[in-house]
């Protein structure tokens, strides 16, 4: 495949372990923002919470970009959040697809999932040296395409609209969006991330819910009420008390 990404160098793989490692290898040689690495296949692509991302040839993509926002480490989980509204937002644009947001990475279609969103990064002290934003979006597989384990929660453009899509388009709007997006928190800071949380809470599909969330073995129940301005997950127990959601998996209730 070959596509000029507007902002940045595409690399193009017909097969390797994980797009993120391939990426992650190249930023630390110094590739520079913007540097995009998509593969036709991945033989070990990797998911959050250590789960695979099985990535067959010839339906979805697969791909990561190495970005360099100059953010300090806590600053982190807007990335994800930021490459979420931008690879919504960018779907939306080039496919009409209504897709929405489940924290922290997750974008879903019709309440199922067609795509994840993988952050990685370097730090150096407190300052991170660079983020490899790794997304898999599920663009022509069928049902039985998928794992049996993922079968019933997953969904692909195809699944939901009955006709195949070409990937370089998809592929090209969503690199270009979340370069933009990275750009922005480069330029504003996390004090200016403030619009691109409200985009956020505008396309989701978690804020209202009442969900389980967090880490294994410390999840907390409630609604989900809000985002705090660093993008964590506000959740409103039974008793009335507020809990911070750092990190972990929300599950709908
Ligand atoms: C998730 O939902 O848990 C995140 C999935 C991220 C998958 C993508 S596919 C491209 C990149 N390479 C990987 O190994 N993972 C990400």
């Amino acid at each position: 495949m070959k596509i000029d990404i507007d902002g940045g160098q595409f690399i193009w793989l017909e097969s390797t372990d994980s797009t993120n490692d391939h990426a992650m290898a190249l930023a630390r040689d110094g590739a520079p923002a913007g540097t995009v690495v998509a593969a036709e296949t991945q033989t070990a692509g990797r998911g959050r919470l250590g789960r695979q991302w099985v990535s067959p040839a010839g339906l979805n993509l697969y791909f990561s970009i190495i970005l360099r926002p100059g953010l300090s480490a806590r600053d982190i989980p807007l990335v994800t959040l930021m490459c979420a509204v931008e690879a919504a937002g960018a779907l939306k644009a080039s496919t009409g697809a209504e897709v929405k947001l489940k924290w922290p990475n997750d974008l879903l279609l019709e309440g199922k999932k067609l795509g994840g969103i993988l952050v990685e990064s370097l730090l150096k002290g407190n300052v991170v040296e660079f983020v490899v934003a790794g997304i898999g979006i599920n663009i022509n597989s069928r049902e039985e395409d998928f794992p049996p384990e993922v079968k019933d929660i997953a969904t692909s453009l195809f699944i939901a609209s009955s006709r195949k899509h070409p990937r370089a388009p998809i592929l090209k709007s969503v690199a270009e969006s979340v370069i933009k997006g990275a750009e922005a928190l480069a330029h504003d800071g996390p004090d200016g991330a403030s619009e691109m949380l409200s985009m956020w809470k505008i396309m989701s599909a978690t804020l209202a819910r009442r969900v389980r969330a967090g880490d294994p073995g410390h999840e907390q129940e409630g609604v989900a009420m809000d985002l705090d301005e660093n993008g964590m997950l506000l959740v409103k127990k039974d008793s009335g008390e507020v809990v911070k959601i750092i990190s972990g998996d929300v599950v709908f209730l």
